[in-house]
């Protein structure tokens, strides 16, 4: 099972990036999505109102203590930084565990103690981009660079097409 935490979340400045990183979870092979920061109620509803729509087995969830969440993980907790070790020379090792994971991504400065809480701090290169980048880089790697297809459950799905925009509902 893997589990996403997106640390820091503000309400208002954060809501678009947020959500992106609850969707980019959910198409790369996550199973959860945990919020931390500030409750943003609306954001999660209407998170969930899109996971509803398009189907899967997705759950979103907001915990304010992100310490309890990250002490309390059963499996390999990962940190996504820029300054952390080469996604290339990591991922083999991550894969290997066969455990439950944590991926944790930040949003404006994350605190020094999550670099020392977790198993690994990973680098998907030493640039700074963003945590909807590093994530969604991170989990097809993780995946095996198998894009996952067909949500159970669906309410609408893409057609795919050469040209036009095709879906079918129902
Ligand atoms: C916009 S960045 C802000 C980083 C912030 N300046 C810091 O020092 O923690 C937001 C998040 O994107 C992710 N991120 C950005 N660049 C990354 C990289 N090269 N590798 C891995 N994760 C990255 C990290 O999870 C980071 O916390």
């Amino acid at each position: 099972m893997i589990t996403v935490m997106r640390l820091g979340h503000r309400r208002g400045r954060d809501d678009r990036i947020s959500s992106h990183v609850g969707l980019t979870a959910r198409q790369f092979g996550a199973d959860k999505i945990i919020y931390s920061g500030e409750k943003d109620t609306n954001m999660m509803e209407s998170l969930d109102d899109v996971i509803d729509r398009w189907g899967g087995f997705f759950d979103v969830e907001y915990r304010e203590d992100f310490r309890r969440v990250i002490k309390d993980f059963e499996g390999l907790k990962i940190h996504l930084t820029m300054y952390g070790e080469p996604l290339d020379e990591k991922i083999d090792e991550v894969k290997r565990k066969e455990e439950d994971v944590l991926v944790i991504v930040g949003s404006q400065k994350v605190p020094r103690e999550v670099y020392e809480m977790v198993d690994l701090n990973i680098g998907v290169g030493h640039q700074p981009h963003s945590e909807v980048a590093a994530l969604g880089v991170f989990l097809y790697e993780l995946e095996d660079r198998e894009i996952k297809q067909g949500f159970e459950g669906a309410d609408v799905r893409v057609v795919p097409s050469e040209k036009d925009k095709l879906m079918e509902e129902g």
